[in-house]
């Protein structure tokens, strides 16, 4: 195995492992990232952030759902001009990228806040064109190929950072997003957001969130998450990040295997901000079982004929 078996070049970014905190995790302070990277990440993923603050919808947010939570936070955040200051400062004390995910509300405004997320240091722009539950941003775009190809255009034309799409499971067909996202000049993508949810409680006989419906995540949607890295991956030659339901190592190859070259972990690391460490260990170990060399000589392999 060679010595460093665990970095990986993705899409031009450095990763010293192909593990990366998801968004929506930790927020947007640059001391949370650092702990984040210090647990052992190989880039983070800041939350969404948009133009202007939003302060996202009343509590409930969030409801424990069977092997997962269902959340619909509504966008909260301070707002590009504010969240700069927080880029800025992240680049000096973070040894590893940092990915900042974007929302807008039309191709503009996408693309005016990913650019000023990239002219103040961010390694790479994530869209978020995939938020299940937020009106005139999010599902409207991520199922509608013009339109997201449309944003994609602008990003694309805006920023010289890598450009990564995180695509909706909430389609018919992924692969058919993916296609627009990559033909409109995305460099990567990430599979996938999370799958539009409700909770309902049996005594109120009323949904518990206060916007009802939300985003299901968390280790119930590995499978769903899984099937479109794979399908993505058995149609297009395009670096992809496998996110939903990564709580181990075994998740972390099973999503390589798929096709992914690195993984988002979100949900886990409520639970142990250690996770990254665990399932960075249990890959090296893995692929030193398997006499595999490095992570790009097990990415795609269940696709073998
Ligand atoms: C939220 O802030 O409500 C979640 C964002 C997302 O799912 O993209």
């Amino acid at each position: 195995m060679e010595s460093n078996a665990l970095s990986i070049d993705f899409a031009g970014l450095n990763l010293p492992n192909p593990t990366m905190l998801a968004s929506g995790i930790m927020g947007y302070s640059a001391e949370s990232f650092h702990r984040i990277a210090k647990s052992g990440a190989g880039a983070v993923v800041t939350k969404s952030v948009g133009s202007q603050p939003r302060t996202g919808y009343a509590n409930p947010t969030v409801v424990q759902a069977e092997s997962g939570i269902i959340n619909a936070m509504g966008l909260p955040n301070p707002g590009i001009d504010v969240f700069t200051e927080e880029i800025k400062f992240s680049k000096t004390i973070l040894r590893v990228p940092i990915i900042v995910s974007v929302f807008g509300y039309s191709a503009e405004d996408y693309a005016a806040v990913a650019k000023k997320a990239a002219d103040a240091g961010a390694d790479a722009v994530e869209l978020n064109v995939s938020c299940p539950h937020v009106k005139q941003t999010g599902a409207e775009i991520g199922q509608s190929p013009k339109l997201l190809a449309e944003i994609v255009q602008q990003v694309k034309a805006a920023i010289n950072k890598p450009l990564i799409v995180k695509l909706s499971p909430n389609v018919t067909d992924i692969t058919v997003l993916a296609q627009a996202a990559v033909e409109a000049g995305a460099d990567a993508l990430t599979a996938v957001n999370t799958l539009r949810a409700i909770a309902i409680d049996a005594e109120t006989q009323m949904p518990i969130l206060a916007n009802k419906k939300g985003g299901l995540s968390g280790a119930c949607m590995k499978p769903v998450a899984l099937r479109c890295v794979y399908d993505i991956a058995d149609q297009y030659e395009v670096p992809i990040i496998g996110c939903g339901g990564v709580s181990n190592w075994r998740d972390a190859v099973e999503f390589l295997l798929a096709g992914a070259s690195a993984v988002q972990i979100g949900t886990a690391v409520a639970d142990d901000i250690e996770v990254f460490q665990s399932i960075t260990k249990g890959v090296e170990n893995y692929l030193r079982k398997k006499n595999a060399r490095s992570v790009k000589d097990i990415v795609g392999l269940a696709h073998r004929k």
